[in-house]
Order: C-alpha cells, then structure tokens, then sequence
C-alpha cells in the first residue's frame, strides 16, 4: 500500500530541473503593488514592532521558517488551523509551527492538561516525573524499535547525542550524511544543508577539524554510499549513516522507495548503525514514524517537533537497548558513559504535553487526516497550475506538501556551476520573497514558501477556501 502512494523521486526531479532551467515566471508588477499596499494598509501595528524588533534582534525575527518581506508579520493568536495577526488579520496555518502541532495548533484539551501539570509543579523541577515515564512507554508501543528513549530539548540536540551514541558504540569515528539533508545547526551536521554540493558554505565559524569527518554522499546513490563505506572500512571504519528517511530537505529530494531498506542492507555489512532521523517524519506520517511506513529499523531514531506536540522543548535519542545503555552504562558495564543532558530536557511541560499530544494523534486519527488533506492540498493546487499553465511543481508525501515556484528543490551545486548557481539563486529568491509575500496577503502562511505542512484541523471546507485564494494569487502570474 505505502509503495503505491509513493511519487516517483525521478519525475520530480525532472519537472524541479525544468523550472530551474526555464526563464523565471514573475508576479505582474500591479500585483505586487497591490501586494506592498495590503501590508501598509492592513499590517501597520506588526510594521511598527518590526521597525523596533530591527534594534534588538538579527534580522527582526528569531525564526527562520517564514519569508519576512516586505516585513515580519506578528502573530499574537493561534488556534486549530488558523492564526491571527496583531492586526487581527486572520491566517490558513500551513506552517503549524515547522510541523509539530498534528492535531492542529494549541488544542484546548492538551492545553488543559498541559495547565494542570504547570499548576502542580510549574514547567520544570529538574527531577523524575511521570509523564517522563508514561512518554517513553509511549513511545515503545508505536515504535518497538525505540526500546529505550532519551529525551533531549530540540532535534539539533538529538541529532548530535545520536552521534556521539553511535561513534561510542562502534568506535568509529566517520559518519556520512546524504547531501542536502538537515539535521538541525550543530557543528558537525552543517556540513551540504539544503543544497546538494554546498559543502562548507553554511558553515562559518565552524572550524573545518570539526566536520572533516563528516561526509557527504548523494541521495538514492547506493554505488556513491557503498565506495564511501568501503573507503572508510579501510580508513578505520563508518560509526553511522544518518538519513532523513523520507528525502534530505524533509523529503523535499524524496527517496526511492526500497532506499531505505537497502541502505539498511548496507550499514549490516558494513558494521555502521543506521540512524533515521525523524524530527519532521516522527509522529506525523504515522504514529510508527517513517520506519513503519518503509518497514525498516534503524538502529538509532532522532525525534523532536511532534514529539511533544509543540510545547517546548522537543528532542530526543531512542533504539535498542544495548546500544541506549551507553547514555547510563550498568553497573560492571565495560564501556564509558555517553554524557549528554541538559537542565530543561524531559521537563514535565515537555512531557505531558507531548504524552496527552500523541494520545490524541491516535485517537482522533491525525496522521491519517492530515494526510488526506495534503492529498487534497497538492491536487488542487496542481490544477490550479494547470490552469494558468504555470511550470511550477508541488508533490505531497502524506501531510508534506512541497511547492515549487522557483526550481530550487533539487539543486546541485558543482564545481563547474557554483558562482552561475548563486547568481542565478539571488534572483529566484526574491521571486520567493513575492510570492511569500503574496500568500500572506491571500492569508496563507507556508514554509518560506516552499513547504506546507496539514493537520487534523484541515477540514475539507477551510483547503476549499484556499483553493479560492490560491487561484487568485496564480492568476497573477505572467
Ligand atoms: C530533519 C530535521 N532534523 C533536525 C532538525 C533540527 O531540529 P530543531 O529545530 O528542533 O533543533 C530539523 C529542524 O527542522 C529537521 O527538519
């Protein structure tokens, strides 16, 4: 069943290929002016606190997940699938916070349960709580594979805890990531983010020593990972392969669909762990995460936004028990405690939010409706290109939806292209600043306009509704 709903990766990449190599398609100059004058007109009171945040903040805004021109629009309310400005403007929510809030945002009853705990204990003690035991069981029962769970405060955290667990359990120091792939800012992973080739470029102030073991190979490359393995096992060997397990970039440069277990294959012959890292996938594509929906078992699984629902903070390590055991070795153990930590990791916010969250998920079939509602999303969407004629490409993996104005999603950077690659990049991105800014004036918030994430909130009547005002904004196209 899963294979039948996959997309072939090769399609998209050839249709993303074609929108880059073609002449960009622009908003016509009197939209944009209609644009700029929506947000005078409408958004006064987040133009004046974006003018001061300018003093006091890098860039006005502490996230990055939202395209910011021609200025950040302040949200002061958020509820099921929708938010509301400072202005009182109100917004269709495809962000849902990056992707963590499955049941849609701020749902009352976790809410309430959320206040409950902060009523008794605050948001953190420090010490042992139950919900920190009722989570990681939890856990267990959707994914037996995470026979033991760490919880940690974001992905970015995880993520490194995972390596630092996995080059522990091999004594292997090299790990191979795929091009393209995010595994949050840590020193060693902000190495080829978000666009294949990249290499260092993302990563200044980051000593080279730090990441020159981490290597990068191209996704669906199974001949490129098995000539790293083979030079890394005469090279004293490969402690992990790490993967975003529907594609780098969230899925965005999506894998075949036997990828994974084939990859699964290679990490046993080689002796490296597989680690799945599902921050995005996690409790979103399905309660068993990208493992159930391939079939395949990592040794190690990263979680963060969807693990708790949205309530901070939201990382944390699971797997088999014998390689989780190096964060607290037994007594008369032969190997050296892994020490990860930190004072707001596991709180009891974190805990019972993500705990009464997850409950939910299942209750309410989340996953499975937000799914559906991304089905919905990309199709109309597609029509909707198709009646204008536009080039432009969206693709859906369950509740993600990838949109594409600008032919960026499957770049590869070389060599050869680097410096026509950027120029070329500079341009196409402030045509995504315009078509940012138009979504927000057509009351649509995306991930920087290149990303959609549906919830359970996402009924048929409110996608309905945006197909009205996406239609409107396309039309604006030349
Ligand atoms: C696949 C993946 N891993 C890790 C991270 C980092 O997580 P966090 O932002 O919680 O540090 C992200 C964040 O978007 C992600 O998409």
């Amino acid at each position: 069943m899963n294979m039948q709903i996959w997309k072939n990766p090769e399609e998209i990449a050839d249709k993303l290929n074609r929108l880059w190599e073609m002449p960009a398609r622009r908003l016509k100059p009197a939209a944009i002016e209609g644009y700029m004058r929506y947000f005078e007109e409408h958004c006064q009171k987040s133009k004046i606190l974006a003018s001061e945040a300018c003093k006091y903040i890098p860039g006005a805004v502490q996230h990055n997940l939202s395209l910011n021109y021609p200025f950040p629009v302040c949200m002061a309310k958020a509820e099921g699938a929708y938010m509301w400005d400072v202005d009182g403007n109100r917004y269709t929510d495809f962000l849902q916070a990056g992707g963590p809030t499955m049941i849609g945002s701020n749902d009352p009853y976790v809410r309430e349960k959320v206040i409950e705990v902060m009523n008794n204990c605050g948001a953190v003690t420090g010490l042992f709580s139950e919900y920190e035991l009722k989570l990681a069981k939890l856990i267990n029962r959707h994914m037996p594979h995470v026979e033991m769970f760490r919880m940690l405060a974001s992905g970015t955290e995880a993520n490194m805890a995972a390596i630092r667990l996995a080059r522990a359990f091999t004594g292997c120091t090299k790990i191979i990531k795929i091009c393209a792939a995010y595994h949050g800012w840590s020193d060693q992973l902000e190495y080829d983010i978000t666009i294949a080739g990249s290499h260092s470029e993302n990563a200044s102030g980051i000593p080279k020593e730090v990441y020159m073991h981490t290597q990068a190979v191209p996704v669906n490359d199974l001949d490129a990972m098995r000539e790293q393995l083979e030079k890394n096992r005469k090279d004293g060997g490969t402690a992990c392969v790490i993967v975003e397990p529907f594609g780098p970039e969230s899925g965005a440069r999506p894998v075949y669909f036997d990828y994974n277990r084939k990859l699964r294959e290679l990490c046993n012959e080689f002796g490296a762990l597989l680690i799945f890292d599902e921050v995005v996938t996690g409790f979103r594509v399905g309660l068993g995460g990208a493992a159930a929906f391939f079939g395949v078992t990592p040794d190690i699984t990263v979680f963060g936004k969807a693990l708790t629902g949205g309530y901070p903070a939201s990382g944390g390590v699971g797997g088999r028990r014998e390689i989780m055991q190096y964060f607290s070795p037994p007594e008369g153990a032969r190997y050296p405690r892994v020490h990860v930590g930190g004072t707001l990791s596991a709180n009891p916010l974190s805990c019972v939010g993500g705990y009464y969250t997850l409950l939910e998920t299942e209750k309410r079939q989340a996953c499975e409706k937000a799914a559906a509602a991304g089905d919905k999303l990309c199709k109309g969407i597609q029509k909707i290109f198709d009646r204008y004629e536009l080039p432009f490409v969206v693709y859906n993996q369950l509740s993600i939806i990838h949109i594409d104005v600008v032919g960026r999603l499957n770049l590869t950077i070389t060599d050869e292209n680097r410096e026509e690659v950027k120029k070329k990049l500079l341009e196409r991105n402030r045509l995504l600043n315009e078509f940012g800014m138009a979504l927000f004036v057509e009351g649509i918030v995306t991930l920087v306009g290149r990303r959609m994430y549906t919830s359970l909130a996402d009924t048929d009547d409110i996608i309905d509704d945006v197909f009205i005002r996406l239609d409107r904004l396309f039309k604006n196209y030349c």
